[in-house]
């Protein structure tokens, strides 16, 4: 694992976004796995005007994102559908079907998720994109949910609820379920970008990075992955043992 401590939300976007970039200029077929929340916004920001410059195309992208609520339409404007949509797709020159969201038929969710499931196993991401929940989940691999879990159904934790009210107009509306990739769909691709920005983060960067590798803090499995990149802001940063600003495991 490489951690990379940088000044701001702005840097830290800037840096993950100038390593996609330099990845799909020598890939222009990359497959890209990608994260939603507020922390990948800068990101996305950044690919849009490297396409927008002519540095990148997306035109032989092709993407997975890590997982979508279960209990709103794929219109609502909250779903990961629409967020995507909302905050890169509708910028791009993607192509239609090279998009992979999982679906949330209430009706199919099984079929949906094994299908899922095998898309993933079939197309190793080149980058997957994490951002990582102040209980330690990445992807809706919540504290307490197998190291070994593949696609599946998951109910949503409290404090993850909570956590995203802030984007509903009250707690009641905060979906109870998802569908997301299991840490096993995770850990399948060639390299990991971890972003987190503010001290809202730090405990679980933390953990994340020194603390035992524990299904109590999921994203702890990543001191196991060979190409971990982790970068964030100071305040994410600010219970790290150190100040070094690059700290390589
Ligand atoms: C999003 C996802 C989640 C978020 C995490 C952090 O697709 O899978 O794990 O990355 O909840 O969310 P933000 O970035 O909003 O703090």
């Amino acid at each position: 694992m490489q951690i990379h401590v940088v000044k701001n939300y702005d840097e830290m976007s800037k840096k993950a976004a100038s390593i996609i970039i330099k990845e799909i200029i020598v890939k222009p077929s990359l497959i890209l796995g990608l994260a939603t929340g507020s922390t990948p916004l800068g990101v996305y920001e950044k690919l849009i005007e490297a396409y927008e410059t002519g540095l990148i195309s997306f035109e032989n992208i092709k993407t997975f994102n890590l997982d979508e609520y279960i209990g709103i339409p794929r219109e609502h404007p909250q779903s990961y559908y629409s967020f995507m949509n909302e905050h890169l797709f509708k910028y791009v020159d993607i192509k239609k079907e090279n998009i992979n969201i999982p679906d949330n038929d209430i009706n199919r969710l099984n079929e949906i998720a094994k299908e899922y499931n095998n898309r993933l196993f079939g197309n190793q991401r080149d980058i997957q994109i994490l951002g990582i929940g102040a209980n330690g989940h990445i992807g809706f691999n919540e504290p307490g949910s197998s190291l070994s879990n593949q696609t599946f159904i998951v109910e949503l934790n409290e404090e993850t609820r909570k956590d995203n009210a802030r984007f509903f107009n009250s707690l009641e509306e905060v979906p109870k379920y998802a569908i997301t990739m299991g840490i096993k769909n995770i850990m399948y691709s060639r390299k990991i970008i971890l972003l987190a920005s503010g001290k809202k983060k730090a405990e679980a960067i933390y953990k994340m990075a020194y603390g035992d590798i524990d299904t109590r803090v999921p994203a702890s499995i990543l001191q196991l992955h060979p190409d971990c990149i982790v970068i964030i802001d100071k305040e994410a940063a600010s219970m790290l043992p150190t100040n070094e600003t690059f700290i390589e495991f």
